[in-house]
């Protein structure tokens, strides 16, 4: 059973409790996350970029997000998981939205979805709501939108943008989004946008005034080494560090015959007696 639920949410939100988010996408992530008691998991497609090695988004498929949240909910058997539609499983028909979102719910096991955009994206929100599938919204800046958008750059500067980011998460909310995440924008912006809300706001490069936060796993655990360094993020751990030195040390000891080790070798005087390994 998954301990946390959209009502809970909500509540959260309402009781001042924030809500701690991270991306995962393979069973190790997810178990260590379930085990940190994280609130909610993240299937974020940002998998294209952090796992996947792609230069955006935008490659990622259906079936790479299918995959990922089958290997996260086989860890994190009780944590909300949410995955990521990907680059245009939702833009078309409301048939074709629904059907995509199915398969991330049937398939994939997950127990949301998430889609980015605002107004544009309403009567997708609407479809899947109504279907019962809890949807997360995401706007401010919108990764899979990275080529209209020019670059990673800060959401809602102008009182016109600003406004309309309001307009988004209103509109959002009404459509029965369940949470938002607002990605780039600045502090006041993302305090005012969650007062004015119901739902929670989950925020990244958004600041603390949120109601939780979300941050990508590798970015969060130094996890790769061509990771740039983004002022939003805090590294909490350098393991891409760790597994180079390990893994340096490994290949070193493979080279001088240091490793195995007695302590590592079997014996077949050893084996035969134990009756093991047949
Ligand atoms: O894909 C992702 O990791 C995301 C978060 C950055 C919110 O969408
Ligand atoms: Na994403």
């Amino acid at each position: 059973r998954r301990a946390n639920t959209t009502t809970k949410f909500k509540k959260m939100k309402e009781s001042g409790i924030p809500i701690s988010m991270i991306t995962a996408y393979d069973y190790p992530s997810a178990l260590l996350a379930e085990e940190a008691g994280i609130d909610a998991i993240l299937v974020g497609d940002s998998l294209g970029n952090v796992v996947l090695g792609y230069e955006s988004t935008i490659p990622v498929t259906i079936e790479d997000m299918i995959y990922h949240t089958r290997s996260v909910v086989r860890a994190a058997t009780s944590t909300f998981v949410v995955t990521d539609l990907p680059f245009m499983t939702y833009h078309g028909s409301t048939d074709m939205t629904l059907r995509n979102a199915a398969r991330i719910m049937q398939e994939g096991l997950a127990t949301a979805v998430k889609m980015e955009g605002g107004l544009e994206i309403i009567e997708s929100v609407q479809a899947c709501t109504r279907a019962g599938i809890p949807v997360m919204g995401h706007i401010g800046l919108t990764p899979q939108s990275i080529h209209q958008i020019g670059g990673y750059k800060i959401q809602g500067k102008s009182s016109e943008q600003a406004n309309r980011l309001i307009e988004e998460a209103k509109g959002l909310e009404q459509a029965g989004a369940f949470a938002i995440v607002l990605e780039l924008v600045t502090e006041e912006l993302a305090a005012y946008i969650t007062e004015q809300l119901s739902i929670p706001t989950i925020g990244i490069g958004a600041g603390p005034r949120c109601d939780g936060q979300v941050l990508v796993f590798h970015d969060a655990m130094g996890y790769g080494s061509d990771i740039a360094p983004k002022k939003f993020v805090k590294a909490y751990a350098d393991i891409g560090n760790d597994i180079r030195s390990g893994l340096k040390q490994y290949v070193a000891e493979v080279k001088a015959r240091s490793f195995p080790t007695q302590e590592q070798a079997f014996h077949m005087d050893d084996v035969l007696a134990a009756g093991l390994y047949g």
